[in-house]
C-alpha cells in the first residue's frame, strides 16, 4: 500500500484527486478510455470537488460505476447516493460515456444481475473509495464476505455504519437508515487496476490503523487492500495519529 499522509482533510482529498485525473489520462491516452468506479460519503466531497475541476480529462471516454447504494431509498432522498454522485460529480463534467447508477429501489436481484453482467465488459482503470469507521469498504460490513466473486451484492448495515450515517448529518434517526444495501463486492473492488483510497478525520484513526496495520480480515475489511498492489491511500494527520509507523509514509 503506498501511504501519503496529509495535513488536513483538504489537502487530502486535493493529492488523491489529482492522483485521480492523473491516472484517468493516463488509461484514456494508452487504451482511448477509461472506466472509474466512484464512491459517496464526506471522505470524497475534496476528492471529487478536485477531480471536477482537473483539466485536461476527455470525459466522453469515461465510463463511471456507482459502488454503493441503499435499498429502497427513494432517488431524492438527502442521503442518497444517485443524488450525491449526480451533484458533486456527474452535473459537474461534460457527458462521459456512460454513467451507470445503481438503482436502489429497483427489484434487488435483478439488479444487482443486470449491473454485474455490465461490469465485466469494463475492466476497472480507477476506484475511488472511502473507508467506514467500521473498517468497511463500500458497504461490505463486517463480517465481509471477501469469497464471493459476484460483482454486485446485497449487504445487511450494521449498527455502527448505520449510525455513522446518522453522525454525518445524512438521515435525522437511526430508524431512517436502511438495513440493506447494494454493494460492489470486495472481490470487484479489487479487480481494479488502480484503488484510490481517501479516508480523512480522528474518528477514522481505528479503521486506517486496521486497515494498514492489523492482520487481513474481514472483521476489518478495508485490511484487504494490503493484497493490492497498487493500492494509494491518502490520510491526514488526525485519521494516521494511531498509526505506529508514521515517519516512513509522509
Ligand atoms: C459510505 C459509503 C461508501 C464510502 C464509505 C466511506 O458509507 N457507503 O461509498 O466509500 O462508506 O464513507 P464516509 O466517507 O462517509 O465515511
Amino acid at each position: 500500500m503506498h501511504i501519503q499522509i496529509k495535513q488536513d482533510e483538504q489537502q487530502t482529498g486535493k493529492a488523491a484527486g489529482i492522483l485521480a485525473s492523473s491516472f484517468i489520462r493516463e488509461a484514456i491516452d494508452r487504451k482511448g478510455s477509461a472506466t472509474i468506479i466512484l464512491a459517496t460519503g464526506s471522505s470524497q466531497f475534496e476528492v471529487l470537488n478536485e477531480l471536477t475541476n482537473e483539466n485536461g480529462i476527455d470525459w466522453k471516454r469515461v465510463t463511471m460505476f456507482h459502488l454503493d447504494e441503499y435499498i429502497g431509498l427513494p432517488e431524492k432522498h438527502k442521503a442518497g447516493f444517485r443524488k450525491y454522485l449526480k451533484e458533486r460529480f456527474v452535473e459537474k463534467v461534460p457527458l462521459l460515456a456512460a454513467v451507470n447508477f445503481i438503482n436502489g429501489q429497483a427489484q434487488t436481484k435483478k439488479e444487482c444481475d443486470r449491473l454485474s453482467k455490465l461490469i465485466q465488459e469494463f475492466p476497472v482503470d480507477v476506484a475511488l473509495v472511502g473507508i467506514g469507521e467500521n473498517g468497511h469498504l463500500a458497504f461490505n460490513d463486517p463480517p465481509a464476505d471477501f469469497e464471493t466473486k459476484q460483482p454486485y451484492i446485497v449487504v445487511d448495515l450494521d449498527q455502527k455504519c448505520r449510525q455513522q450515517q446518522v453522525n454525518e448529518g445524512w438521515f435525522s434517526s437511526i430508524e431512517e437508515v436502511p438495513k440493506q444495501a447494494i454493494s460492489m463486492s470486495i472481490q470487484q473492488i479489487m479487480l481494479s487496476k488502480k484503488i484510490i483510497c481517501t479516508v480523512p478525520g480522528k474518528r477514522k484513526a481505528e479503521a486506517v490503523k486496521c486497515t494498514v496495520e492489523g492482520t487481513v480480515s474481514n472483521l476489518c475489511p478495508a485490511s484487504i487492500l494490503q493484497n493490492h498492489p497498487n493500492c494509494y491511500l491518502f490520510i491526514d494527520e488526525d485519521a494516521a495519529s494511531l498509526l505506529e509507523n508514521k515517519s516512513a509514509k509522509n
